[in-house]
């Protein structure tokens, strides 16, 4: 079992590259199933859910050549699959964005057949408002026995109006996708605006489509008869970024973080200078330094450009050395995406978490213990956790880590960090670890 183990005390100095966006990849790749021709796709982030679709992508047909690290050319031309076959569907249960291949393969062939989606663990994720986006454009979804089956009515999505009753990431992404190629024009209304929705639609509109208002609430699509190829670099991982930031924030330094846009970390950055951290804009990167004490605040995550609920669990362990009392709601999850929190515990952290809201009264310094990545940005931030803590940390299921930051263990080595990856058996107890 790998784990990460990290002797914490050491500040960060010196500079990380930032890697593609990870929500912009699982939307884009999936999309790509649209486009009858290459899509050369850059500033790929070499992470396990890219990879995972990737795979996916290879097993419909596609032909998927890995140009470097970063770069894939895509050829979905000849992929005819509108059903994910049963060797796929342990993929596709695993992650979230599987659910995009629905939209996709909707546009393209006017019927889809896919498992439901799986992803991070933060209690009920309905999808209503993507069968009520597809449904809009004419389609009949069903969803049973852990399936999700649509048809377009005469084999071609039409263009409708839809109002999301939720700001949704994901909705709006797979109303977007299937759209694209619908017959006449698509309004959606009350639009999720997160950076990697704009992404989409310019990559979207770089293939020939006719996408308008991303970044707004409101997106206006004009379905084309088809897509073409072309290249297009994706944008930089506004959270991988931000969880650097609460790195140096947490265990002190001082580090460039490049490749980023910065105004997509300005909620970040404003809360970590209310914190007695400084945060100075470049052109591309933004120069985090840490030297005093840390200060309290309170924290509500919303939709962008609110506060992003994927920064949430970092930003409660930077909150957890910040002497005082420091409130931290979730207002994106419904059941508060807390479970980390028992685990932050283990390493002396005082938090009481009252349904939407963890109260935090900060401690002199959190001790190493051995914790669980929960999940993907749970785990970031039991790593961020480790790093500020007194002693010897170990982190456990680190394949949720992996999902999404691509070489977390060796930007922070490159930064002076003391960690490393192990492969150990687990310290769980016994009956913990069973079955
Ligand atoms: C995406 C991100 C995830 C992030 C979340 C919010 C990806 C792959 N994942 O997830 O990391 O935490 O955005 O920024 O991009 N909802 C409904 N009905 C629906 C869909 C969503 O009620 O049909 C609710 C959810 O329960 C949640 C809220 O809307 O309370 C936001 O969910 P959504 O934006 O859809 O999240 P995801 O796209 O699943």
């Amino acid at each position: 079992m790998e784990k990460y183990v990290i002797h914490g005390g050491q500040p960060l100095h010196g500079q990380v590259e930032i890697s593609g966006a990870k929500n912009a990849a699982v939307a884009i790749i999936p999309a790509a199933l649209m486009v009858r021709g290459v899509c050369r796709l850059e500033n790929l982030p070499e992470i396990s859910d890219t990879d995972t679709l990737l795979r996916i992508m290879t097993f419909l047909g596609a032909r998927v050549t890995m140009i470097n690290r970063s770069t894939v050319e895509l050829d979905c031309t000849h992929v005819q699959m509108d059903t994910l076959p049963s060797q796929m569907w342990d993929m596709t249960r695993r992650i979230r964005a599987s659910y995009y291949l629905i939209g996709a393969m909707l546009g393209r062939f006017g019927r889809a057949r896919s498992t439901m989606p799986g992803g991070c663990n933060f209690g009920v994720r309905p999808i209503d408002q993507h069968i009520k986006g597809l449904t809009a454009l004419g389609a009949d979804v069903r969803t049973s026995g852990g399936f999700i089956n649509a048809s377009a009515a005469g084999g071609r999505l039409k263009g409708g109006s839809v109002y999301l009753d939720k700001v949704s990431v994901g909705a709006t992404i797979n109303i977007m996708i299937a759209a694209a190629t619908a017959e006449g024009r698509t309004v959606i209304e009350n639009v999720a605006r997160e950076p990697h929705i704009v992404d989409l639609a310019n990559f979207l509109n770089s293939m020939g489509a006719d996408v308008r208002g991303a970044g707004t609430d409101v997106i206006k699509i004009r379905g084309v008869k088809s897509l073409h190829g072309g290249t297009y670099a994706l944008i930089p991982d506004q959270i991988e970024a931000g969880t650097f930031m609460a790195a140096v924030a947490a265990a002190g330094g001082s580090v460039k973080v490049a490749n980023v846009i910065p105004k997509h970390l300005d909620c970040i950055s404003t809360k970590l200078r209310e914190m007695n951290v400084e945060v100075e804009d470049g052109d591309d990167y933004v120069l985090v330094r840490r030297d005093g004490p840390l200060h309290p605040t309170n924290v509500k995550t919303k939709p962008y450009p609110g506060f992003p609920t994927d920064m949430q669990p970092q930003m409660t362990v930077l909150l957890c050395s910040a002497p005082g009392v420091s409130v931290m709601t979730e207002g994106v999850w419904n059941g508060g995406r807390f479970k980390y929190v028992a685990e932050l515990k283990k390493m002396g952290a005082n938090i009481e978490v009252d349904d939407q809201s963890a109260f935090i009264q900060g401690v002199d310094r959190l001790t190493g213990a051995t914790v669980r990545a929960c999940d993907l940005r749970a785990g970031a931030a039991m790593v961020i956790a480790g790093l500020a803590a007194q002693g010897v940390t170990k982190v456990e299921d680190v394949v949720f880590i992996e999902r999404g930051y691509q070489d977390i263990v060796g930007k922070l080595r490159a930064l002076g960090a003391d960690i490393a990856c192990v492969d150990e058996p687990e310290e769980r107890p016994a009956e913990e670890s069973a079955g």
